[in-house]
């Protein structure tokens, strides 16, 4: 049997006993701590948000995510502050105030803008304020004006304040947790070759990266697996590193953590991150679990492969290296055999001088795409040298448009051969209809954004 212990409010806790499957706002609920709202269980109304505290250099920073989605055992070892560490009501936090002054109606949605504005407002080096921090915060009365209001009129916190001093303070890495119950088991292994030990033992145990498909798997379909392995505390999935030929990204690095790191050298990869989720969705969300789940319309395929990237396998048999082309195998379905685990994400170098990614959704942020395209071009004196197409939303898995690849290698890059690889790409698949979208109007957006891509290089060179 095991035991959580972790810092809540700045208070310890100590827990045992539960289900690990129990998600960290359930849990807040039943102790009482009953800010922190279930609106959809899902990671898209936010209402459930809470700060974690991460290492930042020397000293640290807090990041908002949702706790619907987060098993409470991923919190052993780390610190959580929910909306009712912030302030009393005798003594409101700043932001609190400032919500204050129109920013809530019904107040549902409150206590998660609240966290979510926390983050950002405690954010070290702010200028302003970014307003992407709310974009996994839904309002269905307040309307956003005057929540946008808010956040416009935080300053910065006194020095004096408790929260921003803890974040001159060290964080403590979270060690490795052994948590065995009669409900499952859930192991945090601290180095790959325990990892992957743990897996031999166990191959029918689930990984656990930022868990946002899987917490949406257990909260709407019920799912259970006997045994958890977490990949958050494994240093060999976590680096960022560049070569001479390529760039190599940890499998279970955070999104966010990814967008910081990178500070748009990689400008495709910069151009998907606000299109993917929210902010609240990228703090836990990592490219190795948007592969893994080999979703027809994950929007990280198609930017990938565009870039061209293989992904690292690793088991206790060694490693392998596979082109993403190959990864995906039918629908849902992948390479990935009994005891692998998708270690890193390779970008060859140099990087195509032309590249847009297009994501088609019902709404511009926060959605899931009905169509995504990536385009990454090199020109050469005005002819297509060689060029790349990551679609998603158009088969059962992500897909590269290999026949208008083909035809577009060594054309003039000019309208007529737009036109005519347009009327291509539009045939290369046979989409399916759904609700997000008909088959006809899924092959019809691959023609318009090969025109749109068209356009916008001609804006480049201009
Ligand atoms: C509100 C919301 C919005 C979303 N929006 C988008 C979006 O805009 N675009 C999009 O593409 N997706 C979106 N998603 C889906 C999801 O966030 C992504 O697929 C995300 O990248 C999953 O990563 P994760 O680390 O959270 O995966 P997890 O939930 O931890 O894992 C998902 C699956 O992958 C497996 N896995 C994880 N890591 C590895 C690994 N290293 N090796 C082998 N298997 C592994 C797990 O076992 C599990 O089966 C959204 C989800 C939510 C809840
Ligand atoms: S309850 Fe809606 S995001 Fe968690
Ligand atoms: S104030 Fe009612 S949901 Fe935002």
């Amino acid at each position: 049997m095991g035991e959580i212990s972790f810092t809540l409010n700045g208070q310890s806790v100590r827990v045992d006993g539960v289900d690990p499957h129990l998600s960290l706002l359930a849990w807040l609920r039943q102790q009482g701590l009953t800010g922190s709202k279930e609106g959809c269980a899902e990671g898209e109304c936010g209402a459930c948000a809470v700060l974690l505290l991460q290492p930042d250099g020397v000293g640290a920073r807090f990041e908002a995510v949702n706790s619907c989605l987060l098993p409470l055992p991923c919190l052993a070892g780390r610190e959580v502050w929910t909306v009712e560490g912030l302030g009393r009501p005798e003594a409101l936090h700043p932001v609190q105030e400032a919500m204050l002054q129109g920013g809530s109606q019904c107040g549902y949605c409150t206590p998660g803008f609240v966290v979510s504005l926390a983050a950002e407002y405690y954010r070290k080096g702010r200028e302003g304020f970014d307003l992407e921090a709310l974009s996994g915060n839904l309002c269905r009365c307040t309307g956003y004006r005057p929540i946008r209001d808010a956040a416009l009129s935080l300053g910065a916190p006194p020095p004096q304040d408790p929260l921003a001093q803890r974040l001159e303070a060290p964080v403590a890495p979270p060690g490795p947790l052994a948590y065995e119950s009669p409900q499952g088991c859930f192991y945090r292994p601290t180095s790959l070759a325990e990892l992957l030990a743990r897996l031999a033992q166990h191959p029918q145990a689930r990984l656990l990266a930022g868990g946002t498909d899987w917490g949406v798997e257990v909260n709407q379909r019920f799912a259970r697996a006997g045994v958890l392995l977490d990949l958050s505390q494994v240093p060999e999935l976590q680096g960022l590193v560049w070569r001479e030929d390529y760039l190599e990204v940890g499998a279970a690095l955070p999104l966010s953590e990814l967008e910081r790191r990178l500070a748009g050298r990689v400008p495709l990869l910069a151009a998907w991150f606000p299109l993917f989720a929210s902010r609240l969705i990228r703090n836990r969300a990592t490219l190795g679990g948007n592969l893994a789940t080999a979703s027809p319309i994950g929007d990280g395929p198609p930017v990938l492969l565009a870039l061209g990237a293989q992904v690292v396998l690793v088991s206790l048999a060694g490693e392998r290296v596979v082109p993403l082309e190959q990864f995906f195998q039918g629908y849902r379905q992948t390479v990935l055999a009994p005891g692998e685990v998708i270690k890193a994400v390779r970008i060859p170098l140099p990087l195509a001088p032309l590249a847009r990614f297009y994501k088609v959704a019902k709404r511009p942020l926060d959605d899931i795409s009905t169509v995504a395209a990536a385009f990454a071009l090199h020109l050469e004196e005005g002819r297509v040298a060689a060029i790349r197409i990551g679609l998603g939303g158009v088969a059962p898995t992500p897909v590269r448009a290999y026949k208008t690849e083909a035809f577009l290698q060594g054309k003039p890059w000019e309208p007529r051969t737009v036109r005519a690889a347009a009327e291509l790409v539009r045939g290369e698949f046979k989409p399916i209809d759904d609700h997000r979208g008909s088959a006809a109007y899924r092959s019809a957006m691959l023609a318009s954004l090969l025109h749109k891509f068209y356009t916008e290089t001609q804006e480049v060179a201009v």
